[in-house]
């Protein structure tokens, strides 16, 4: 299976983002094998666009949560309240947040935990940047920051997850990583995480990557085996380039099941 996340950020309010989610699914009408899809709208379109999806098989996700169950937070939210809006996803430790936000790795855990304690699938997101990987440092970075989670979260045998590597220098820069430098990280990932993880099976967990995918490139990532799926920021609010990559997805698919 393959899955596209759209995180529409705070680019579009609730008017554009219903409008979104009906070209959405007038884009996946008809096809016969789609793509595990998930959309992120701002926290103010979350009911509106839970009503448009609602009985699709588009899931619908948060861009954030609060670590606290309850509380004196002002204007965050808990896990708990998004899942209450419809939402069965959630992005966790976004770059945006980390670099603009300062969100660090304690609060990230936090936020992970609070994810699945409250059932909902998260979607970790990690990655290096420049300066880290030209100094050869993006494995090291990014185990750094799965670490930081799973040492002190232990999924336990239920809970499904999401790692979404997206590097620094590639978030809405229209300079992609190589499909070979994501393959080669979602490689390491996947083992990292068995290392830590003990007994987390293959089937709990995915691994994505985002960092300018369009419609022209994503195919080059989504063809391999290593890369379960993308998670798409500017392309996914202009709906051209984003039936693009569902399209890319849906070829990616029909090709899997002719070779099966
Ligand atoms: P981008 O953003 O597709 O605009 O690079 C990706 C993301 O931030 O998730």
């Amino acid at each position: 299976m393959k899955t596209i996340v759209a995180n529409w950020k705070m680019y579009v309010g609730t008017r554009e983002s219903i409008a979104l989610a009906r070209g959405v699914l007038l884009a996946l009408r008809g096809k016969k094998v789609l793509p595990h899809m998930v959309v992120c709208p701002p926290a103010v379109a979350l009911s509106e666009v839970r009503k448009v999806v609602a009985r699709s098989h588009v899931a619908l996700g948060g861009q954030n949560i609060s670590w606290l169950v309850q509380g004196a937070q002002t204007g965050e939210m808990t896990a708990r309240m998004l899942s209450e809006l419809g939402a069965t996803h959630v992005l966790v430790g976004h770059s945006e947040r980390r670099h603009q936000l300062g969100e660090n790795d304690e609060m990230v855990q936090k936020k992970m935990a609070a994810a699945l304690t409250a059932g909902l699938t998260p979607i970790l997101c990690v990655g290096e940047t420049r300066e880290e990987r030209e100094a050869g440092r993006a494995k090291e970075v990014v185990g750094a920051q799965l670490h930081a989670v799973f040492a002190h979260t232990q999924p336990r045998t239920r809970d499904r997850f999401f790692v979404a590597y997206e590097p620094v220098w590639a978030i809405g820069t229209g300079v992609p990583a190589t499909p070979a430098d994501a393959v080669e990280m979602h490689t390491f990932i996947r083992t990292h995480l068995h290392e830590m993880g003990k007994g987390l099976r293959d089937e709990q967990f995915s691994i994505l990557y985002g960092g300018s995918v369009d419609g022209k490139n994503a195919y080059t990532f989504l063809r391999e085996s290593a890369v379960d799926g993308v998670l798409v920021g500017s392309a996914s609010v202009k709906l051209a380039q984003f039936s693009e990559i569902l399209g890319a997805a849906m070829d990616v698919l029909e090709a899997q099941a002719v070779t099966k």
